[in-house]
């Protein structure tokens, strides 16, 4: 009897002392994270702050990032009330790009969205206009205004970059 009680406190005592070993470690463990947490937030930190430096000194420099952008023209050889061809995003997509009369850089593709006939810009009447069946699209967003066309021009977007007009993007729209 006494030898079972004596079993039984060893075992209680040994439980004790586990749960203690446990609790201290667990102390330990929250702190050690929480060490390791910090370091590891001021470590990304540092490292984007470094990543963004590059970024930093080109934009300081007026250099752009190196995209998918396509050189067009200089501005100084397409005067107000102009448009050039171009190709974009492919050379085999024809492209418009007109200055307007009242200054604005705009660009579309070019191919009809009806039977693909290529698109002139019609600088007295400011308008888009397909020869082949009279469809006209407005000058400002491409949107079919009269004729067989029933859909937008893509529409290009552009930047000025020291000068020159670069193609950048492209937004295909549908309705
Ligand atoms: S192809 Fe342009 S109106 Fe028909």
């Amino acid at each position: 009897m006494g030898n079972k009680k004596n079993v039984r406190n060893q075992r209680e005592g040994k439980d004790e002392l586990v749960q203690l070993v446990s609790n201290v470690n667990r102390a330990d463990d929250v702190d050690l994270n929480r060490r390791a947490f910090i370091k590891a937030t001021a470590g990304m930190s540092i490292a984007l702050g470094l990543a963004t430096i590059p970024f930093s000194i080109r934009a300081a420099i007026g250099m752009e990032e190196d995209d998918d952008a396509k050189e067009i023209i200089a501005l100084d050889e397409l005067p107000r009330g102009k448009s050039a061809t171009f190709y974009y995003p492919e050379e085999s997509d024809p492209a418009l790009l007109i200055h307007t009369k009242s200054g604005e850089l705009l660009a579309y593709n070019s191919a009809c969205t009806h039977l693909m006939c290529p698109v002139f810009y019609e600088s007295e009447k400011e308008e888009l206009v397909c020869p082949c069946h009279k469809g006209y699209f407005d000058l400002k967003s491409g949107h079919p205004t009269a004729g067989p066309p029933q859909r937008e021009l893509p529409r290009i977007d552009v930047e000025v970059r020291n000068g020159v007009v670069y193609a950048v993007g492209r937004q295909v729209r549908h309705g």
